[in-house]
Formats: structure tokens, C-alpha cells, sequence
């Protein structure tokens, strides 16, 4: 059998393992070949591709990022169709010229969503989900986001040092486009005092008073954000007008907006961190690489297994196999104990 693999939106640490158990799986327990896919679903867009072997997959395994490569191309978008022709069905006629007989997609909510519409169309396919925010439904956990969250934790752990020396307010802006999970378990894990979410919006108003509560203690504040997050007063989240071929907006400036509002509210100095693409690059922790890794090897024996238009996911401690629609047809949000747990801490 041949196989091709791609990796499609935002990159997230583990990727490179997954990669890895496809390919190392496919080959002991299948003598499959492997063909890699560059850059997302640009790749069997376009046809451009690269060997995928055994000796390619060696020593990525702690490697951060994608040797694939990733994008946010979407077949789906108007700008992909050509000659009467759909971009799922360029997909397909690639696929096929090519002698793909099946094809892996390791992504997100938007690289899953085309897997399942090529999977509609005919397509040979099999998820793994991914991305650093946690919030794809169908399973517990994705990998990428221990990662994120070790990151932002040790942030949150220097930024109270430097805080209290300089009796200021510090705000950390941490990802999480609609889902509060990184800023839920970071703030949690570094002892955040105030967290907030996308799932609540929240009242400046109080923000404020947690932090001039915190400041009466004689400690310095830190305020953990979501980019996602947003007042109670406003729309949504603070947004610039650029869209990703998915219609994302770019998302940001929320901390710096906090910083501001708290300085102008209670007179105390507040600066803002963004950690940005810090927690996306470097190497995954362990349970980021054994969790990918498994998700690898479950892939590929779905493959084998001819179980095509599914994800794997991992329930409690098993991997288990679930329709691709299901996949994709859900954000996972924070809820509303989980984070009443975590307010328990703030001030
Ligand atoms: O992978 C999801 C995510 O991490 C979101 O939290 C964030 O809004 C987005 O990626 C940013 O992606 P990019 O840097 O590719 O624009």
C-alpha cells in the first residue's frame, strides 16, 4: 500500500512523532511506502510532494515543527477551483496519479473538515487530531497542548518574580482562539490570579478588583488571557481585518487592552507579555511524543484496517477510532465547573 501523509494548519509540537510512528508502524507492521505531502493540503492541491521513508523520519522525533511543512490551504475556498474543477476534486485526481491508496491527515478542526468532505467525495482518509488549543470534541486530549501549557507555566512562574520586584501587574496573553483550555491549565498550574477564557466573557470591573486585592496582600498580580477572551461589553475578541483561507481572523491585543484598562482604573502599573508562537515551536514534552506516537501507530492500523473516513482520538487512556464528522462537528469548550474550580484562586 502507498500512504501519503500531510500536516495541515498551525504546527504544534509532536507533529514530527506522529510522522515518525506512521511511517516506522506502516513499514514493520504493514510493509507500506510512504509518500509526504508539503505543506498541508497544498500538497496534493498542487502535487508536490517529498520521499517519506524510514531513513526521513530519523531523529525528528524531539524536533519541533513539521518536516513536512505545513499551511492553511483550503481546497474548499473559491480560489481553488480550476477548469469546472473543484479543489477536493484536484485532490483526488493528484491522489490517484500519484498511486496514493490512502492518505493520513494530521490537523485541526479546518484540515479535518476537508479530510471528512474528501472522505464524502471517495476519499481514502484517516485524522489525527492536533493543535496546541485542546479543543477538538471527539477526544480527550490532543498533543501539542501539554507542550503549549508547560511553556506558558514557566512564564507565568518568572513573570511572578519579576512582578513582585516591581509591585506591577502583569498580564500574560496565551493562545486559544475559542477555548480557554492553555490559560485554564497554565494559570492553574503557575498560580495565576485572575484567568479568563473566551467562554466567559468577563467584567473589567472585577478583573480590577482581583488584582487591587492581590496588591493588598502585598503580592504582585499576574492575569493569564486567552486571545479568544473578551469583555462582557464587548462582541467578541479583539480581532485585525486580515482572514486565513478557513476565514479566521488573526487574533491579539487583549492583554495589552487589560494592561491598559487596569492602569487607568486602579493607578498600579500593568504591563502585558504575549507568548505568541513560543508555545507552538520547540520540542514536545514526554506526554506530548507518547501520545503522538500512539496516535501514529493507531493511524496506520487504521489504515490497514481500511476503517477510511475516521480520526482516532484518545478516550480516558485508549486510543479508539470516530467518524471524521464527529471529529469536526464540535468544539471542545471549557466548562462551566472547570472553571468555577479555578476561580476559587482568584485575588
Ligand atoms: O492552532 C490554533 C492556534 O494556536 C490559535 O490559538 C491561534 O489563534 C492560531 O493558531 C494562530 O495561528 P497562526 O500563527 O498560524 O496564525
Amino acid at each position: 500500500m502507498r500512504v501519503g501523509v500531510l500536516t495541515g494548519g498551525g504546527d504544534c509540537p509532536g507533529l514530527n512523532a506522529v510522522i515518525r510512528a506512521v511511517v516506522r508502524a506502516g513499514v514493520a507492521e504493514h510493509e507500506m511506502e510512504f509518500i509526504g505531502f508539503r505543506d498541508g493540503w497544498r500538497g496534493p492541491l498542487e502535487g508536490d510532494t517529498m520521499v517519506l521513508d524510514v531513513a526521513a523520519v530519523r531523529g525528528i522525533l524531539p524536533r519541533g515543527g513539521t518536516i513536512l511543512g505545513s499551511s492553511r490551504t483550503n481546497p474548499m475556498a473559491e480560489s481553488n477551483t480550476l477548469d469546472g474543477k473543484t479543489g477536493i476534486e484536484r485532490v483526488k485526481e493528484n491522489l490517484d496519479s500519484l498511486g496514493v491508496d490512502a492518505l493520513v491527515a494530521i490537523g485541526g478542526e479546518d484540515t479535518l473538515g476537508v479530510a471528512n468532505k474528501l472522505s464524502e467525495a471517495g476519499g481514502k482518509v484517516v485524522g489525527v487530531p492536533k493543535t496546541i488549543d485542546n479543543d477538538l470534541g471527539a477526544t480527550d486530549f490532543t498533543f501539542g497542548f501539554d507542550t503549549a501549557v508547560n511553556i506558558a507555566m514557566e512564564a507565568i512562574d518568572r513573570l511572578h518574580t519579576t512582578a513582585e520586584s516591581h509591585h506591577r501587574a502583569l498580564i500574560v496573553e496565551v493562545m486559544g482562539r475559542s477555548a480557554g483550555w492553555i490559560a485554564l491549565h497554565a494559570g492553574v498550574a503557575g498560580g495565576a490570579n485572575v484567568i479568563l477564557i473566551p467562554e466567559k466573557p468577563f467584567d473589567i470591573e472585577q478583573v480590577c478588583q482581583y488584582v487591587e486585592h492581590r496588591f493588598q496582600t502585598r503580592y504582585a498580580p499576574i492575569v493569564v488571557v486567552s486571545e479568544g477572551a473578551h469583555p462582557k461589553t464587548a462582541g467578541g475578541a479583539i480581532a485585525d481585518d486580515k482572514r486565513d483561507a478557513f476565514g479566521h481572523a488573526r487574533l491579539g491585543g487583549v492583554a495589552q487592552m487589560l494592561a491598559d484598562e487596569i492602569e487607568r482604573r486602579t493607578g498600579k502599573e500593568a504591563r502585558c507579555t504575549v507568548l505568541g508562537h513560543i508555545q507552538r515551536g520547540g520540542t514536545p514534552t514526554a506526554f506530548d511524543r507518547v501520545l503522538a506516537t500512539r496516535f501514529g501507530v493507531h493511524a496506520i492500523r487504521a489504515v490497514a484496517d481500511g476503517a477510511f473516513g475516521s480520526m482516532v482520538a484518545l478516550r480516558g487512556t485508549g486510543i479508539v477510532k470516530v467518524p471524521l464528522a464527529e471529529a469536526t462537528s464540535e468544539l471542545k469548550l471549557v466548562p462551566p465547573d472547570r472553571y468555577a474550580e479555578a476561580e476559587i484562586f482568584f485575588g
